[in-house]
């Protein structure tokens, strides 16, 4: 336990503490000396009228770097991006109306709101204001929207406020925004349950060419294995993403452009062996095209015989070659009967889970936000209803990650490294 009787996640952690203009921003100087002595590296940024009720001087003396005003006059070009970057979290202690209302609109008007844009670490707002100001319907409505987000929000204390008004507004005790902190670090931690995992995920439909200009596809968007890689990179996994369609890469996201399903299994290929998990979300063609023209057919050549020619079964060929603790993802898109396919697939491809869907149902699979989802394993089969395809996809990593823990013994670790 640390001096904050705490279980000691702020211990090395790099805190950038924003300081809004309140009248609380005196107990910033309290904070931010509780936050060094549990063992955080502490970062203060104020904002300009924060200078007027703490001394800029006093924070730096008790932080682990000189306080930060300014996007302009600090010796670093972009202050907010690198502050953003080496966060692990960010605290906002007081939190005025102003500042709540710019990192809601996403409004970078000073250092510190741009240093809450540009960053991916939690972030612990405390806000603190008057009574009519917290109950004001726009402060209530910008929070909830910080809350969707996933900001955490210390409610105020009610109790004597500036200019002897007694209410609710009040900027919570020290120890209780230190415990807010260490749940905050927490919540990140528990969020991060694939970190030293691999995945490799393939999205979309394979398109097979016909000739220069014409090729066969199907209707996959590949919204769902696109769903699925961002997920897994949130979650803390290193992701390749093969993919069909274009795709931004990201932090800890790869992404491999193929067209055709020998591409996409050549791509796979060359990656598989060093996958902890493989999802394949791409709707791979079955057949192409034998003898693809390599000029543009013409009409005036009469209608042409396409003689097709098996793909490649990626999934069956990895399936086949599984080594021990890899875990591997079907999907199947099907218009009766969901499940029995699900689990014929499983069997025949040697693959751990298989999501199907029913792509006849309204709102589901092919183009949709939404799908709604059978995950078919050896002992179960759970349904996920209509849901977005983020929430599929946290449901199939969840499954993902209940297989690799049970094939491993335990919780799992990096590349295929059986833990205890
Ligand atoms: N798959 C694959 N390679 C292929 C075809 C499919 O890896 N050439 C994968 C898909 O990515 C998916 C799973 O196998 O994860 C099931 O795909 P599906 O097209 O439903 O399987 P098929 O074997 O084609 O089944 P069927 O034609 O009998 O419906």
């Amino acid at each position: 336990m640390d001096p904050a009787g705490s279980p000691g996640r702020l211990r090395s952690a790099t805190v950038v503490l924003g300081v809004a203009g309140g009248i609380a921003a005196y107990k910033a100087a309290e904070l931010t000396r509780r936050l060094v002595e549990a063992g955080a590296h502490v970062c203060p940024v104020l904002t300009e009228s924060a200078e007027r009720f703490v001394g800029a001087a006093t924070l730096s003396a008790l932080a682990s770097e000189p306080v930060r005003t300014s996007l302009f006059e600090e010796p670093e070009p972009i202050p907010h991006t690198s502050l953003g970057q080496r966060a692990d979290l960010v605290i906002v202690a007081p939190a005025t109306a102003r500042v709540i209302a710019a990192y809601a609109a996403g409004l970078s008007s000073d250092l510190l709101v741009a240093t809450l844009l540009a960053t991916r670490a939690p972030v612990l707002v405390c806000p603190a204001m008057h009574t009519e100001m917290w109950e004001h319907p726009a402060v209530r409505e910008n929070l909830a929207t910080l809350r969707r987000r996933g900001v955490h929000v210390l409610e105020p204390d009610t109790g004597r406020l500036a200019g002897g008004d007694v209410g609710a507004g009040r900027l919570p005790d020290t120890a209780r925004i230190l415990e807010a902190a260490e749940a905050a670090l927490a919540a990140e931690a528990g969020r991060r349950d694939l970190a030293g995992l691999r995945l490799l995920v393939t999205a979309g439909g394979t398109r097979e060419p016909v000739d220069a200009v014409r090729y066969l596809s199907n209707r996959s968007s590949g919204k769902q294995g696109r769903a699925i890689a961002l997920a897994a990179a949130e979650r803390g996994a290193e992701v390749v993403l093969v993919s069909t369609v274009p795709a931004e890469p990201g932090p800890r996201l790869e992404v491999v452009p193929v067209e055709t399903a020998e591409e996409m299994a050549a791509a796979v290929a060359a990656r598989a062996a060093g996958a902890d998990v493989v999802v394949m979300a791409a709707a791979v063609a079955d057949f192409r095209p034998k003898a693809p023209a390599a000029t543009k057919l013409k009409k005036r050549d009469g209608v042409p015989e396409i003689v097709l020619e098996p793909t490649p079964d990626i999934l069956a060929g990895l399936g086949a070659r599984k080594r021990p603790g890899q875990v591997l993802v079907g999907f199947a898109a099907e218009t009766g009967d969901v499940v029995a396919e699900a689990r014929r697939k499983l069997e025949s491809k040697g693959a751990d889970l298989l999501v199907g869907n029913d792509v006849s149902a309204h709102e589901v699979g092919f183009g949709w936000d939404t799908n709604a989802v059978t995950i078919v394993s050896r002992t179960a089969a759970v349904e996920v209803p209509l849901s977005s395809k983020r929430e599929i996809a946290e449901a199939v990593l969840d499954a993902a990650l209940a297989e690799l823990r049970a094939a491993r013994g335990g919780p799992p670790g990096p590349q295929g490294e059986p833990q205890t």
